[in-house]
């Protein structure tokens, strides 16, 4: 199984497709990366704010993969972004993680109400400059953040990470991500299971059409979309399902009716906005 990779406006390739550990518990984690690691996922999203980057960390310490096969993603948590203490976040995740270097390091929630997101974003472009992480980005940054942070320091992120999946899909920044260089990580990609995305009828229908999932289905539309994407599952034959995409591709007729789920409206969206996450 070889997932495709895809080059960042830095010039770092990152795998298309990895495993996400927001809400496996701290106590299951190294178990559950150990799992993701065997079956084939070379890329791990994590956050200091989950509480399981250890256990990330002890995944990677034991399975002995060679650390430039690995690709690995933490985030800054808003309570840190004021003077100094990026420094501090990332060489405490660094510690916890057990690695020198992270591959991707976010600013991971703009916290507009406390307007300290473009000193985060200037502390990020040291961090990456002191060689800690190899590319930098940010998370749930509305274009009106994007637009601030790049004009101040000219450095377009490399990723913007954003609730995105078909009943919510943000056009508004896929489309400025797309004029600027900049990918798109879609976060909550099977809608986290809070609405019947698996039910509907473009998700089924392309499900039935290639004998696959309705999660697989979905995972092949952020896929072709350009997306990057890192499904969240505690259980190996999902992990194993979630890898298992790359033996077919949706029609265009597929895609576009996946596309049109998407009420437009706002209303799809199944988590926080980023307004109101200070
Ligand atoms: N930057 C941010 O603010 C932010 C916010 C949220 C998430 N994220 C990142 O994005 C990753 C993915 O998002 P997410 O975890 O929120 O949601 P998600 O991946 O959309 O959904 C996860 C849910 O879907 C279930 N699931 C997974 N694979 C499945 C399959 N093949 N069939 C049926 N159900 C399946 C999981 O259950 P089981 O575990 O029981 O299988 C879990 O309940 C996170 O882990 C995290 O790395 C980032």
């Amino acid at each position: 199984m070889t997932v495709p990779s895809v080059t960042l406006n830095d010039g770092n390739t990152i795998p298309q497709l990895g495993y996400g550990v927001f809400r496996v518990p701290p106590a299951d984690t190294e178990r559950a990366v150990t799992e993701a690691l065997e079956v084939g996922y070379r890329h791990i999203d994590t956050a200091a704010i989950y509480g399981n980057e250890e256990g990330v960390g002890a995944a990677i310490a034991a399975s002995g993969i060679p650390r430039d096969e690995l690709f690995i993603t933490t985030k800054l948590w808003n309570d840190r972004h004021d003077g100094d203490e990026p420094d501090a976040a990332i060489a405490e995740s660094l510690a916890r993680l057990g690695l020198e270097h992270v591959d991707l390091y976010l600013v991971h929630w703009p916290t507009p109400a406390r307007d300290n997101y473009l000193h985060a974003w200037e502390k990020l472009i040291a961090l990456r400059e002191a060689g800690l992480t190899r590319s930098i980005g940010v998370s749930n940054h509305l274009v009106e953040h994007l637009e601030k942070i790049v004009a101040a320091t000219g450095v377009v992120p490399a990723v913007d990470q954003i609730e995105l999946h078909p009943a919510y899909q943000q056009r508004d920044i896929t489309d400025w991500a797309a004029s600027r260089g900049m990918h798109i990580e879609s976060w909550g990609p099977l809608g986290q299971g809070k609405y019947d995305l698996f039910g509907a009828e473009p998700v089924a229908a392309a499900a039935a059409a290639h004998g696959k999932t309705p999660a697989q289905a979905v995972l092949r539309w952020h896929l072709q979309k350009g997306f990057i994407v890192f499904p969240k599952s505690v259980r190996r034959e999902r992990l194993q399902e979630n890898l298992d995409v790359f033996d077919f591709e949706l029609t265009p007729e597929e895609v576009a009716a996946i596309d049109a789920m998407d009420p437009g409206d706002g209303s799809g969206r199944v988590s926080a906005h980023p307004d109101e996450v200070n």
